[in-house]
């Protein structure tokens, strides 16, 4: 394989060199492009641009393949609490029994949050979007926990706030829901894990005790893990931008729960539960929304389907259809949505204009039916995306940190408008 590329410009030719990740992918390393060649490349949506060497996660968008570390996703979520799993993303490898146990004390240790930060809640407007309220908690934790500035923190700053984050933003999403619905607060139970600790707190009543059951457990357990990292995609790629300014972890994650809320990215989960009850109340129609999500000048798509990276079934999606159909079999619940989600992929599955862009059914397509089915409402559809994205994103915006060359993000432009022109004072204007 040749190591380098040449460019040819103007008559002059110009050698760059080729990089090579360890799963073979190739890049063309054009960091000194404009210094030696005075040009800049454009490419709006970065679709054929990487932002980053990271050791972090590997897709494979053709053959549907995504690693953890070099751990095959199939291999975690069948095999490992998602503690286990924030660990191995946030420190390269998986815990062993003394570490895990040492984070579940950490878990226990930074479940609750400042009770100053409660009276925050009472504050929002009743139907405010639960994204907003989880982007301004986290952003606000830099100031009830400033310690990523304490130098000397003997514990080590990022090591606590990691733990704090990981362990508030459970205990937020749970506290955002019961403020919303009028219940009184359910505090973190030290007897219980992590997932059991955020479906007592959503679910605990005092007049009517919530029994947490294994299957519910498993099946939250394994999505949070399947939406862990993803490499550099929108919201991922926004942490580490405001990172990459100097901003504090809190700073950069509230960013990214922000960049996360877009229908497109992770609020998809929410929008196709959305979808589907169109379909269902519109008497199935599944010709009528097909139509339109091939429509050009119709702005509907299919919310749950297509990917930038994958060109084939999205691997997390078919393990959550299999743990769909697992969950209401053992809450006997029966969810028409799933019967409408399972006819619309059926059909897509079939269409040639799907099959030709390479739509399948995304992580977020099926993860809905599960929320619902544990009692979580859609509005929170997407919080429960961001609780799972916590580690990766840490681990990404930790990995932007150490690196030696990183500079502050700041992309180029082609500019279009005006070239210099005279000011016209306003006596002359027409
Ligand atoms: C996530 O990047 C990640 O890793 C994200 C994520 C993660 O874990 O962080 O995986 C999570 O965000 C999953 C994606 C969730 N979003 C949705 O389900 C929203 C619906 N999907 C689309 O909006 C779209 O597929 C995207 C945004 C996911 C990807 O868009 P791209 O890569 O920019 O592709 P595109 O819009 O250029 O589409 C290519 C073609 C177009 O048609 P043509 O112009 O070629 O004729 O496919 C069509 C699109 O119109 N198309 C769709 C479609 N998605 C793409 N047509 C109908 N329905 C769709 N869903």
């Amino acid at each position: 394989m040749a190591d380098f590329a040449k460019l040819s410009i103007e008559g002059q030719t110009y050698t760059l060199p080729i990089i090579e990740g360890t799963a073979g992918q190739k890049a063309i390393d054009i960091r000194n492009l404009l210094k030696e060649t005075g040009y800049i490349t454009l490419d709006s949506g970065y679709m054929n641009t990487g932002s980053c060497i990271s050791n972090i996660t590997y897709l494979d968008g053709a053959k549907g393949i995504l690693d953890y570390r070099g751990y095959a996703i199939e291999d975690l979520a069948d095999n490992c609490f998602f503690i286990e799993v924030a660990y191995l993303i946030l420190n390269g490898e998986l815990p062993n029994f003394d570490q895990l146990e040492q984070f579940k004390r950490d878990m226990r240790r930074f479940a609750l949050i400042h009770e100053d930060m409660i009276h925050f809640f009472d504050h929002f407007p009743p139907n405010a979007s639960p994204m907003s309220i989880l982007s301004t908690m986290v952003g606000t934790l830099h100031n009830f926990y400033p310690e990523m500035d304490e130098e000397d923190d003997p514990y080590g700053g990022l090591t606590v706030a990691t733990a704090r984050l990981l362990s508030k933003i459970r205990t937020i999403a749970a506290f955002s829901y019961k403020k919303s619905i009028g219940h009184p607060l359910v505090y973190p139970n030290a007897k219980l894990n992590y997932v059991q600790n955020f479906l007592n707190m959503m679910f605990d009543r005092p007049n009517i005790p919530y029994i947490i059951k294994p299957e519910v457990a498993s099946a939250l357990n394994k999505l949070l893990i399947l939406h862990a990292d993803h490499e550099q995609n929108c919201s991922t790629s926004t942490v580490r931008l405001v990172g990459s300014a100097g901003g504090n972890l809190y700073a950069s994650i509230s960013a990214g729960v922000n960049a996360l809320w877009g229908p497109l990215h992770g609020g998809a989960n929410q929008a196709v539960v959305e979808m589907l009850e169109l379909i269902y109340a519109d008497d199935r129609d599944f010709d009528k929304y097909i139509r339109k999500a091939k429509d050009k000048n119709d702005p509907f798509r299919l919310s749950g389907f297509g990917h930038r990276v994958y060109k084939t079934f999205d691997p997390r999606a078919k393990i959550i259809k299999e743990a769909c159909d697992h969950v209401l079999r053992a809450l006997e619940v029966e969810d028409p949505l799933l019967d409408i989600a399972r006819e619309l992929e059926e059909r897509v599955s079939n269409d040639d204009y799907f099959i030709s862009r390479n739509l399948y059914p995304n992580v977020d397509f099926y993860s809905g039916i599960i929320y619902r089915a544990i009692g979580i409402p859609t509005n929170m559809f997407t919080v429960m995306f961001a609780l799972g994205r916590i580690p990766g994103w840490i681990a990404q915006w930790n990995e932007m940190k150490q690196d030696q060359d990183q500079k502050i993000g700041r992309p180029r432009q082609v500019y279009t408008g005006y070239t210099r022109r005279k000011f016209i004072p306003m006596h002359q204007r027409a």
